[in-house]
């Protein structure tokens, strides 16, 4: 398999969402399976950039990597990392943010009153965009309803594929990873595997729809 010539988008880890200058909403994507995702493609031949929110992980050789706090940035930098022939959105993005305080908020004036604001969301928009790529990969993170709610979300996202996560079971952090492929010839359930087999079969089913 080749992808040289190819220019890959991956997003990877989790959004900080600040609240003031030392407090953050974040969540518990270690980001692993995206950076194994970045290495797979790099491997195969193909320009990669790395898109990565507050992760501590290497860079894998040959990757581009542009680290990124929150999901304003992230779907900045991603825009920006256009055009490319293959995104794949692997990052765990926070839905919502608040307008930071710019001062440290302190415990004795009380618990904050948070408002939140959506975030843009950063698949949606590729696949609404003029320079979509042409094949548009997201993944859902699920607890319940994991096939169900992730068929639901390929086509409300209008993404090509979805890779379905059920990430109840200690996969956030881990390095196996079980999940189903979705497209629009159904539903594939691969088995559990490391993350890193996870991203080179993933990475096989891209170079061969990719051509
Ligand atoms: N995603 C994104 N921008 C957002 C939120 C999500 O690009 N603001 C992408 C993720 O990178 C992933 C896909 O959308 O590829 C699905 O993310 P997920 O968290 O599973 O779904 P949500 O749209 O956030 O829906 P919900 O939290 O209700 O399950």
């Amino acid at each position: 398999m080749t992808l040289a010539g190819k220019h890959i988008i991956v997003t990877a880890g989790p959004t900080h969402e600040p609240i003031d200058p030392v407090r953050v909403i974040a969540n518990r994507s270690s980001g692993k399976q995206g950076f194994a995702i970045a290495q797979a493609a790099a491997e195969a031949g193909a320009k990669v950039t790395l898109i990565a929110g507050p992760v501590w992980l290497e860079t894998p050789p040959g990757v581009h990597r542009i680290d990124v706090e929150t999901a304003l940035e992230m779907a900045a930098a991603t825009e920006a990392a256009l055009p490319a022939d293959c995104a794949i959105l692997v990052a765990a993005v926070a839905d919502w943010r608040v307008d930071p305080a710019t001062a440290k908020l302190k415990k004795a004036d009380g618990p904050p009153d948070l408002h939140f604001i959506a975030n843009p969301d950063i698949l949606v928009g590729l696949g609404q965009s003029p320079r979509r790529p042409r094949l548009l990969i997201g993944f859902a993170a699920e607890t319940d309803n994991v096939i169900a709610n992730a068929v639901a979300k390929r086509t409300a996202k209008g993404a090509d594929w979805i890779v379905a996560n059920d990430v109840g079971s200690g996969v956030m952090g881990g390095d196996r990873n079980r999940v189903a492929l979705i497209s629009g010839d159904g539903v594939e359930d691969w088995p559990e595997a490391s993350k890193d087999e996870v991203a080179r079969r993933l990475l096989e089913r891209i170079a061969a729809a990719l051509g």
